[in-house]
């Protein structure tokens, strides 16, 4: 059955090589399962060689990993591992991508920067995909020569195990364009919903209120731990601990969004804030509290 809102599936495109931008923790995730269910070259890319390496080494142990639990035998390996690549330089290898998803920085002028780079190099058709999980998708294409081309493709950590695919329509993308969203999500296995363009789209936003409450209670003086112990059993995961497997930083960055967005409704919490500008990626402190110093 066709998810609501998708278009006709016979308006989209093969997709036949990948590129990501970004080789961070998301884009890993991205390159991992690109290859593992489309079978195409994925080339991802960074600004420099040593994020570039992290990022296809982290790949490869992931399908070793997988060989190891008897999830998929040697010459898949193989062949997996071999469709990995990595590069410094997107002009040489996007150029036969049909299908280019970006997830680097949160932050709209980075964004923009980035596709307008690959905008030079790819074939008027090739695909845009974003991952941002809070930023307008119109506004993301408005300067580019082909706003048509740019969707949104929204993934939740951990990507391979959650089934949620948001797929953001832009004020300009074309049939065509979200014809090949849907039926990449698909051969992804993801669920895919087609949500509007409004800030965090569905999920954050829903989350969003929830973390927004969650953190005025730490605020209050509540220690982390007695927040998070109070889910067990409730929830699959306890809010600090999805903060941090989402990332400090992308977590406060949702929260600004929505805060900006509808300020009665979104908190912006200080120690959030605070441990974001610290830069601390291990943020639970001794005694429970939020700010590790
Ligand atoms: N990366 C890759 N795979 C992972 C993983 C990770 N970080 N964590 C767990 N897994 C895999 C495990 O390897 C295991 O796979 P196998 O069955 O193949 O061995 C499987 O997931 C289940 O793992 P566990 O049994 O160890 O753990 P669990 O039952 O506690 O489930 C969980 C783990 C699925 C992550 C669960 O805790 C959960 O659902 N957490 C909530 C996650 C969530 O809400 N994500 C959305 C965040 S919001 C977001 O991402 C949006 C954004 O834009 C910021």
């Amino acid at each position: 059955k066709r998810p609501a809102g998708a278009p006709d599936r016979s308006l989209a495109r093969p997709v036949t090589k990948v590129g990501i931008v970004g080789a961070g923790l998301m884009a890993s995730q991205l390159a991992l399962l690109f290859v593992r269910r489309l079978e195409v070259p994925v080339v991802l890319t960074d600004l420099d060689q040593e994020r570039v390496d992290k990022g296809v080494d982290y790949v490869h142990a992931e399908i070793d990993k997988l060989l190891a639990k008897g999830r998929i035998n040697q010459d898949k390996a193989n062949r997996h591992k071999a469709l990995v690549s990595g590069s410094v330089d997107k002009s040489s290898s996007f150029g036969d991508a049909d299908f280019v998803i970006e997830a680097v920085f949160e932050e709209m002028s980075v964004k923009k920067s980035v596709f307008a780079d690959v905008e030079k190099v790819v074939s008027p058709e090739c695909v845009l995909a974003t991952n941002t999980s809070s930023l307008s998708i119109t506004e993301m294409a408005a300067d580019l020569e082909h706003p048509e081309r740019v969707v949104g493709f929204h993934f939740f950590n951990p990507v391979a195990v959650m089934p949620l695919l948001e797929i953001v329509r832009g004020s300009a993308t074309s049939d065509e364009t979200l014809a090949t969203a849907f039926a990449t999500g698909k051969a992804l296995k993801k669920t895919t919903i087609l949500v509007n363009d409004s800030p965090s789209f569905i999920v954050n936003r829903l989350l969003g209120r929830f973390m927004s409450e969650v953190s005025r209670i730490v605020d209050a003086g509540t220690p982390i731990d007695v927040v998070d112990g109070s889910f067990g059993g409730v929830a699959p995961m306890p809010p600090f601990t999805l903060i941090a497997l989402v990332g400090p930083a992308i977590a406060l960055h949702n929260t600004e969004t929505l805060a900006g967005a509808f300020p009665d409704r979104f908190y912006v919490s200080p120690a959030l804030q605070r441990v974001v500008e610290a830069r601390k990626s291990a943020y639970f402190g001794p005694d429970g509290s939020l700010d590790p110093e």
